[in-house]
């Protein structure tokens, strides 16, 4: 028997929080109340977030219902309350945010059993689109959690999917050709996408050159050691002139082959710059992503870490460029602009409110993205100066 649109959905909606509750199952309250870094929230924070985010849309817009906590919500919002205020608020505490999610929870059930989403006029039911707004957003929160728990001294995964670490390298030359020609990039009208990658549109490229891999920590460390650049996030002098990783209180030395991540924007610019080439523009990085495969590829979180820079060689993008999906994000030349068409959905707050050159777009998710969020129109933006987030490097260089 196939489930219904509505089972389907709130299946869906239970895996999410699966996954959430799985990351931060093997955390203490201290852990989850803990403010580790100014640009971080407390996790305790994103739990009511979430669930916060899934009363607003799902049972007060589309159910028409009262909040269950009064004006709560206003602590949750996240353009309102900057990250380094946030473990100041009169927040819900780890014990009273597990009950607040579950009754949420309860109600949006009940909600989704009410709604009607065929043939509707409702542009946030069609197509069961709120539905894939909030099971997109606690997917990327998840992603946010990680970024902290790289953080946590101790923290033991409950679980693990170590495939990633088998994956083979291919050979194969350090750059490839994007022919020049006429491209079409960003999202489909049809399908969820945010409103960012809309309007698709089409834009003419130059020819290019594009890494087939991203930038190995190897080439990385050539590139600090010879101009005293700022190292990435959690690397280390071992003290005898070699370098350790300390994420997640690990310890390890740094492995060359890996792609190198948590970097900023201005390192990868620079970087770029020493080698004798450049970031790509993100539409050359969706031009060069065309063909890419989100079912080979390091997503999905569990893997806990990079596969070596130059695997999945068996699943190039069409270019032959291999790994634009999944393992790091990749930085780009690119402000965060709205495309030519724009229009704001379902709120401004989402993308419109960011637009202009105080931010940067990277592309192509990383190990920590889930599967179902990331396609090659997907755009993530950060402050150049940001090394939290899982970012590496791909270099262009034109024809
Ligand atoms: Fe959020």
């Amino acid at each position: 028997m196939t489930a219904s649109p509505k089972e389907a959905i709130a299946e869906r909606l239970a895996e999410a929080r699966r996954r959430t509750l799985e990351l931060i199952e093997p955390l203490s309250d201290e852990q989850l109340n803990r403010v580790y870094s100014p640009i971080l929230s407390p996790l305790v924070w994103d739990l009511g977030h979430i669930a916060n985010f899934e009363e607003l849309w799902l049972v007060r817009t589309i159910g028409g219902r009262e909040p269950l906590r009064g004006d709560l919500g206003r602590y949750y919002d996240a353009i309102e309350n900057p990250r380094r205020t946030r473990g100041e608020l009169p927040i819900l505490r780890s014990g009273e945010v597990q009950p607040y999610l579950e009754a949420v929870r309860e109600r949006s059930l009940e909600v989704l059993d009410e709604v009607e989403l065929d043939d509707t006029e409702d542009p946030l039911l069609r197509d069961g689109f709120v539905y894939e707004l909030l099971l997109a957003h606690e997917h990327q929160h998840t992603e946010t959690m990680l970024q902290l728990l790289q953080m946590v001294e101790s923290y033991e995964p409950l679980r693990t999917d170590p495939r990633h670490a088998r994956e083979a390298t291919g050979e194969g030359p350090e750059m490839v050709l994007v022919e020049a020609g006429s491209y079409e990039v960003g999202a489909p009208a049809a399908g969820f996408a945010y409103d960012n990658e809309r309007p698709a549109q089409e834009v003419e490229l130059d020819a290019f050159w594009i890494d087939r891999t991203p930038v190995a920590n190897r080439d990385y460390l050539a590139f600090v050691e010879e101009t005293g650049a700022e190292p990435p996030l959690y690397w280390e002098r071992d003290g005898g002139g070699g370098w350790l990783r300390t994420a997640m209180a690990e310890r390890v030395p740094l492995d060359p082959a890996h792609p190198v991540v948590h970097v900023s924007w201005h390192g990868a610019a620079a970087f770029a710059r020493w080698a004798g080439k450049r970031l790509p523009s993100e539409q050359e990085w969706e031009a060069a992503c065309a063909g890419a495969s989100t079912a080979r590829a390091n997503l999905d979180q569990l893997g806990f870490g990079t596969a070596p820079a130059g695997a999945y060689a068996d699943a190039p993008a069409g270019c032959g460029a291999v790994q634009m999906l999944g393992d790091v994000w990749e930085w780009t030349a690119s402000d965060f602009l709205a495309y030519p068409g724009f229009a704001a959905f379902p709120y401004p707050e989402y993308s419109e409110v960011f637009f202009g050159d105080t931010y940067k777009v990277l592309r192509g998710g990383a190990w920590a993205t889930r599967r179902d969020v990331i396609r090659p129109s997907f755009r993530n933006w950060d402050l150049p100066e940001r090394r939290q987030l899982f970012a590496g490097i791909r270099c262009a260089r034109d024809a």
